[in-house]
């Protein structure tokens, strides 16, 4: 199972085979809980920069209705089918042209670490990377699929030059999962990546700013530090939309689906007296930047590196002035993803594609994975 993964979905091996198709079109796709999310791109002759063609978001409100419910209990099977139709509608009405996908893998799916290693030949990084594997990863090495990419370089106090490599591996359950629901929906999955990698690539592409990477999303926040388009620290929770929504409904004794309209309409701007929708919400929305202060320390203690900046992504960046609360309570710049900058469009897009830049943050980052490397 370790080699299959790495000979299908290792970034080395797909980096060669990109180059072979970049003249056509590209696929990302992100199955996220609350909505599947795909972006086409194809090569653009005039900017350079990568065209968009067409992008499409599924939602469905099934999560609304499980927010109540216990931990998902349906097998993976059932999942699995549900998802092949869900991705197989949003197809339809994209119609897109390219087959060749690239599809994320959500952080809490993985295991990721980050080592600093001596420079050694790529089959004896490979064997360390197994090594490394057996004592970071919880599973026995023969039901994970691994994978490493380098990230960084530096020359340590004894004057070696030595590599930080970032380590994941990903249970062959859910490989296996995201190449059944692909193959089913017609589409030739040639990557999979964790959603930080893409986060990293489509938000700090060729700047050095250390950025702390936020991803808001219905089920989970991932949290990721990143600078030149690299991903260097991962960490996620469950606290996120969806904690938000429901602290809603149960304040207000509301409907969850009215909860996330309310979420949606007001967001922290709401007047006190009407509904008070900040003063349910902010105590969760506390919890999820109280983690992410915790990765910010965690970064800062160990990598030697000072935070600058946070990028906010996923749709829970919609909320209404979470970039002025978040700024306040973590002491740093926090600014909302604007993942189009690295994308050609026509310019009468702009208005519509600026609402929904920040959810599509990770399929745009997956799609531009053929055009940056
Ligand atoms: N305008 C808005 N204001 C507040 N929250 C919003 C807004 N728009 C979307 N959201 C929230 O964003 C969340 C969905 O975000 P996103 O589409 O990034 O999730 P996902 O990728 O499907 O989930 P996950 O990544 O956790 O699997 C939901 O909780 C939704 O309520
Ligand atoms: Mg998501």
């Amino acid at each position: 199972m370790f080699e299959k993964f790495l000979r299908s979905i290792n970034l080395r091996p797909f980096k060669r085979l990109i180059s072979a198709v970049s003249e056509g079109n590209f696929l990302g796709v992100d199955i996220g809980t609350a909505s599947i999310k795909a972006v086409e791109l194809e090569a653009s002759t005039t900017s350079g920069l990568p065209r968009l063609k067409n992008y499409g978001i599924l939602e469905s409100y099934s999560h609304l209705d499980r927010l109540n419910t216990a931990i998902q209990t349906s097998s993976l099977k059932m999942l699995e089918n549900e998802t092949a139709e869900l991705l197989k509608t949003l197809l339809n009405k994209m119609k897109p042209q390219a087959k060749a996908t690239v599809a994320s893998i959500p952080s809490f799916s993985a295991f990721t670490s980050l080592l600093d290693v001596p420079f050694l030949p790529p089959q004896e990084l490979a064997q360390a990377m197994r090594y490394q594997a057996q004592v970071f990863v919880p599973l026995p090495l023969n039901e994970v699929a691994i994978d490493w990419v380098p990230v960084g370089e530096y020359t340590d106090e004894k004057g070696v030059r030595k590599q930080q490599v970032f380590l994941i591996s990903v249970p062959n359950e859910v490989v296996n999962k995201y190449q059944t629901v692909f193959r089913a929906a017609g589409l030739s999955l040639k990557a999979l990546e964790i959603e930080g990698l893409s986060l990293a690539r489509v938000l700090t592409f060729g700047d050095p700013t250390t950025t702390l990477l936020v991803d808001i999303g219905a089920r989970s926040t991932a949290i990721g530090v990143a600078e030149k388009g690299l991903l260097k620290y991962s960490a996620q929770t469950d606290f996120s939309g969806s904690s938000l929504t429901q602290a809603v409904a149960n304040g207000l004794s509301v409907s969850v689906r009215r909860a996330e309209d309310l979420k949606k309409q007001k967001g922290l701007l709401g007047q006190g007296g009407e509904y008070g929708l900040s003063t349910l919400m902010l105590p969760f929305l506390d919890v999820i930047l109280s983690e992410v202060k915790r990765v910010r320390d965690i970064y800062e203690k160990n990598y030697n590196s000072k935070v600058e900046r946070v990028i906010l992504a996923g749709g829970g960046a919609n909320l209404l002035g979470i970039e002025k609360y978040a700024s306040l309570q973590l002491g740093l710049p926090v600014i909302k993803a604007d993942p189009w900058k690295k994308i050609e469009f026509p310019p009468e897009a702009a208005p519509l594609l600026a609402e929904v830049g920040a959810p599509l943050t990770v399929a745009i980052g997956l799609g531009l994975r053929q055009f940056i490397s």
